[in-house]
């Protein structure tokens, strides 16, 4: 049987994570990583059939002016993310991508994004509709030269800052109308989405931005058969606590507080150091304690830019509880994590369970995917376990209709 062609295409492909997803994937490909972290490699997907690395093919939409290699050795050099060692013995691959790489759009980004773009790619700005179409013309030319079988589309691009007021566009054909107007309100992570699923593509948003979270991107999801889902990986310090706040509430003990400090000091912390992009993150990290416990216990989360720490993220939690007779007891954690690393095999994880899910002839959200997620499209379930279930459940269902 002929070997499956999937594209995989990055919005801000040269940025940590997709760097990191990018090395990656070379270094499975050539066997010089093991596959830990993986969540698709566990055995309870052994029987899903799911692509293997060899079929993938990779390109994407950046908007700074500089190399995949470069971005690399840095990440390795500056950041003590990976080894120099393992960047060189992937060198010709990585330049050998390069040809697969095309300007962004910066349509509604805010201006500290805006700030990151090169002088060739603020020319090849237009309205939202022009947007639009550069970027599917870019996804076909990648498909065709590539003889691909499907592509599925990632946003690891910068956080952009939350919009207020938009206006309500509950069907596609509304928000084909916004896209047509000279004002149109909608940001880029939107208009990628747009792009990706009408020509049938499948479309992930790993970001807190926007993308394809309004309804009218669903239904325009469900009018071509395709299949999306988002937002916000859900990496390290929400991961715990997704999975300590439901400790709490299933031995009643009662949350007063729970304050999250972060500092760290990548690019991304350099994007979210603007008070207007940070607001995109901290909602989305802060609301699922409360979902989780039932109640809204005081909660604060920071995020603070410190360069000097480069990729690796400190977080330290402290939560306020009372225990048996109202006594005040307290737990702390401190979560030291490489940020690409957390969030490098998520992504390849969920395209490969997309790829799985277009097979199968899914439509419309990937809501066995909440486990990935901070703030998981149509899920009201927060609690980690619950999520991973419903991951295993979706396996399990498809393995026995392979039988
Ligand atoms: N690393 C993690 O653990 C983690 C977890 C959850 C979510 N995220 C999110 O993933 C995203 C990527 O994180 P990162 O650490 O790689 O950030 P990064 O700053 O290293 O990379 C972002 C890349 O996107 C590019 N870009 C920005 N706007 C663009 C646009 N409109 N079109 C095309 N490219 C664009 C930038 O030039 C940059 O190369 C961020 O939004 C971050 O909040 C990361």
């Amino acid at each position: 049987m002929k070997q499956r062609r999937l594209g995989v295409w990055f919005i801000g492909a040269k940025g940590g994570v997709a760097t990191t997803a990018t090395l990656g994937l070379l270094a499975l490909k050539n066997r010089l990583a093991p596959p830990t972290a993986l969540v698709s490699q566990l055995p309870e997907f052994a029987d899903l059939e799911l692509l293997d690395w060899d079929g993938w093919v990779l390109g994407g939409h950046e908007i700074r002016e500089t190399t995949l290699l470069q971005e690399a050795l840095r990440l390795a050099e500056a950041h003590r993310t990976f080894s120099k060692d393992l960047v060189l013995a992937c060198q010709q691959e990585l330049e050998a991508l390069e040809a697969n790489y095309r300007w962004g759009t910066l349509y509604n980004v805010g201006p500290t994004i805006t700030e990151l773009a090169c002088p060739a790619c603020r020319q090849q700005q237009g309205t939202a509709a022009e947007s639009v179409a550069r970027v599917q013309e870019d996804l076909q030319e990648f498909a065709q030269a590539n003889d691909l079988d499907h592509v599925v589309v990632v946003n690891v691009a910068s956080t952009e800052p939350p919009l207020q007021n938009l206006p309500e566009a509950a069907t596609w054909e509304e928000l084909q109308q916004l896209i047509q107007q000279p004002d149109c309100p909608l940001p880029a992570s939107t208009l990628y989405a747009v792009a990706a699923l009408e020509l049938g593509y499948s479309y992930l948003n790993f970001t807190p931005s926007l993308g394809a979270s309004l309804p009218a991107l669903d239904h325009l999801a469900q009018l071509r058969g395709t299949r999306h889902m988002g937002y916000d990986g859900k990496t390290g310090e929400t991961l715990l606590k997704s999975v300590l706040a439901p400790m709490f509430a299933k031995r009643n003990l009662h949350v007063m507080s729970w304050v999250g400090h972060n500092i760290f000091g990548n690019m991304d912390g350099r994007v979210l150091d603007d008070p207007a992009n940070k607001q995109a993150k901290v909602t989305s990290k802060d609301r699922l304690v409360r979902h989780i416990l039932g109640y809204a216990p005081q909660t604060l989360v920071s995020i603070e830019y410190i360069e000097s720490m480069g990729d690796w993220k400190t977080a330290w939690d402290h939560i306020h509880f009372q225990g048996f007779l109202g006594v005040p007891m307290v737990m702390q954690f401190i979560w030291q994590g490489c940020d690409s690393l957390l969030a490098a095999p998520l992504v390849l994880d969920l395209v490969r369970f997309t790829e799985r899910a277009e097979r199968a002839g899914h439509v419309g959200r990937m809501e066995f995917l909440a486990s990935f997620f901070k703030s998981p499209l149509g899920v009201e379930e927060h609690d980690f376990f619950e999520q991973f279930r419903r991951l295993q459940q979706w396996a399990r269902q498809l393995a026995q209709v392979n039988c």
